[in-house]
């Protein structure tokens, strides 16, 4: 029998995800079909009641990852560390809910580190950081292709973000998976939010975090005294695209900027960050990643993560 999967989210018309996933169960051979799905908040509980009888899994995006929680059996300890969910699998023991996202983040940043050797001192602008951030070839070693890689478990000489300092922007759903994976791994981590309420409530959630004021000065401030930078809000997302939390001057060479936001590929805090002669990191691994998990869950296979980011970058890049 077919095997339904979807994305539910809004706005969800630029989602990359049924592409990303039906080349995969094309390689995988596997019987099965994944769509985008608009649902607004208000239609959230309406759709949940029927998607069990319908779908195997669900990817849930804006702005659904912490409501869509109440229409759940059970949570993974995944999706509890992050309080959010992006992942739904509808299995024997009824809807269960797993965060992929930060994850799948981290996973990125550590490659890039790995890959470009940012944390020895490395430059950015090699021939192979260049093809990194276009996806095109995998970096060195190969590793996404392993399984270690994927579960995050093993990292080779120094490529870690153990007593990094991450600046994280943004305290909604997303954010809340990258922080918990963040301290798990041994960052230290700072959050800053538009509404700085949900920033302090991230931060004692999570256990260890410092929280910043969303203004200039203190986000300056922040952004100096840190090694990388996550953005985890939309800003930047199609169509806004010209919307940055960060400008050029607030950065500086030697700084890794990483936003989640992978539609444009390179965001106006990409850009900037870029001007600024910071390493830059786009959303595009991270999406790639959290994807590759969701598979496993749904579907306990191993997925062909190569052909999935080059569907991905084939998109993009048109
Ligand atoms: P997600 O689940 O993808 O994280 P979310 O839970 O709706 O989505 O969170 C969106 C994040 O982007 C929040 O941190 C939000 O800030 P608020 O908590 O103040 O709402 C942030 N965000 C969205 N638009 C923003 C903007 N124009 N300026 C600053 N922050 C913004």
């Amino acid at each position: 029998m077919k095997q339904k999967f979807a994305v539910i989210g809004h706005p969800i018309g630029h989602s990359l995800s049924p592409d990303m996933h039906n080349a995969s169960f094309k390689e995988l051979g596997i019987d099965g079909s994944y769509q985008k799905i608009e649902i607004k908040e208000e239609e959230l509980g309406e759709f949940m009641k029927k998607a069990k009888n319908e779908f195997s899994g669900l990817n849930v995006t804006i702005p659904h990852k912490v409501a869509v929680m109440d229409y759940l059996d059970g949570l993974d300890k995944s999706a509890k560390a992050a309080g959010a969910v992006n992942t739904v699998h509808f299995s024997k023991s009824g809807a269960i809910g797993y965060n992929t996202d930060g994850m799948g983040a981290i996973d990125a940043l550590e490659k890039a580190f790995k890959s470009k050797k940012i944390l020895h001192g490395g430059s950015g602008e090699s021939a192979k950081c260049k093809k990194f951030l276009h996806g095109v070839e995998d970096a060195a070693g190969g590793t996404i292709k392993g399984k270690n890689f994927l579960h995050g478990g093993e990292d080779a000489a120094g490529g870690t973000i153990k007593g990094k300092k991450i600046l994280l922007i943004g305290a909604g759903g997303a954010a809340k998976g990258i922080a918990s994976e963040a301290i798990m791994r041994g960052a230290l981590l700072t959050i800053c939010n538009r509404t700085k309420e949900k920033a302090e409530k991230l931060a004692r959630d999570v256990g260890k975090a410092g929280v910043v004021a969303f203004d200039e000065k203190a986000v300056t401030r922040a952004v100096k005294d840190s090694d990388i930078v996550i953005n985890a809000t939309s800003m930047g997302m199609e169509p806004r695209t010209d919307k940055t939390p960060l400008t050029k001057e607030q950065m500086r060479p030697g700084l890794t900027v990483m936003d989640i936001v992978y539609n444009p590929l390179k965001t106006q805090l990409l850009k900037e960050a870029e001007g600024a002669g910071a390493i830059i990191i786009s959303g595009v691994d991270m999406f790639v990643f959290q994807g590759a998990e969701a598979e496993k869950i749904w579907l306990g296979v191993e997925p062909p993560v190569e052909t999935m980011r080059k569907t991905v970058m084939e998109i993009l890049n048109d």
